[in-house]
């Protein structure tokens, strides 16, 4: 996110536009926490996580209330045109917002990647590094100990990152809100490596799968004497939305700031700019507030092929 709140920064300074940085996300823009942003502010940020600005998840904005109160207080102070990084809520939040007339521009960025009008989003590349690091740390014990093991990774609704996590660090079995698998075809598969003579036996679950980490854990721990062997878990949490991005995300943070400047210099609103083909573009918010991508099953079975 600060690779785009500093191409947003540059390009805008480029065309003669005066920038302020909305800090605290929904909250700050209904109360006016606003502050300029120069292009010295904006320097040295790009190798953090995160965001400069601060984040909130506001349940005030949500309200139509909230919402006019944004619109009322960027009306007084003069700013003509918005840009809202974010994911599924903030995108929802920015759609809401340019129904009262407001220029809105959105960047597309969550760790999910479960929105639709971009192939990949802001912070994608980084979380999946992270758990596939994780992965690879897990399987040198899996392998030395012959354990069987379980990686919880982020993903709320949706299982993208277990998946990518999945295919690229070698698990033997993935579990994701999408398609469900119940514990015993868990156990099932982890017993199955074993008998095909593997080493090592790791699940990756999503956190917002039914069956998480917590409830595969407690299965496991009840039928653990019929099951026939221990399986151990690591939950990453919020360590996989922290730490310096990767290249790829510092360069897709860059392209699709400069591409919201862009869309706002071309009198664009209501739309969110993402990367489709490696092509920068710009999709309406409408087509996208309140829905999601979907993953793609048949990335799921190759997952399930490539753990024979
Ligand atoms: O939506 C991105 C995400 O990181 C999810 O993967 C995760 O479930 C959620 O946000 C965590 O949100 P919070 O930090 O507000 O608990």
């Amino acid at each position: 996110m600060n690779a785009a709140i500093r191409s947003i920064t540059r390009c805008a300074i480029e065309q003669d536009w005066s920038v302020y940085g909305v800090h605290g996300g929904y909250n700050g823009l209904m109360n006016g926490a606003f502050a300029p942003l120069t292009a010295r502010s904006v320097g040295g940020i790009m190798q953090r996580g995160g965001t400069m600005l601060g984040s909130v998840r506001s349940k005030e904005f949500m309200t139509e209330d909230g919402r006019k109160k944004a619109a009322e207080t960027l009306q007084n102070q003069n700013i003509t045109g918005v840009v809202v990084i974010g994911g599924n809520g903030s995108q929802t939040g920015a759609y809401a917002l340019s129904q009262l007339g407001i220029q809105v521009v959105g960047v597309a960025s969550t760790i999910d990647n479960d929105l639709t009008g971009s192939d990949i989003t802001i912070g994608v590349d980084t979380a999946m590094n992270i758990g596939l690091e994780a992965m690879d740390r897990l399987k040198t014990t899996a392998s030395s100990h012959h354990r069987a093991f379980l990686l919880e990774v982020m993903g709320r609704g949706c299982g993208y990152l277990a998946l990518m996590i999945g295919i690229t660090g070698g698990a033997e079995v993935v579990v994701i809100p999408e398609i469900e698998l119940n514990p015993e075809e868990v156990a099932q598969q982890l017993r199955a490596a074993y008998d095909r003579g593997k080493e090592h036996a790791v699940a990756v679950v999503a956190e917002g799968a039914k069956y998480n980490a917590e409830k595969l854990i407690a299965y496991f721990r009840e039928h653990e004497v019929r099951i026939g062997f221990e399986l151990r878990s690591t939950t990453l949490g919020h360590v996989q939305r922290g730490g310096a991005p990767t290249a790829f995300d510092r360069l897709l943070g860059t392209r699709l700031g400069a591409g919201a400047v862009e869309a706002l210099q071309q009198g664009k609103t209501g739309v969110v700019v993402g990367l489709q083909g490696n092509v920068v573009t710009t999709t309406p918010l409408e087509e996208v507030a309140g829905k999601t991508k979907s993953i793609d099953p048949k990335l799921f079975q190759l997952a399930h092929t490539l753990s024979i």
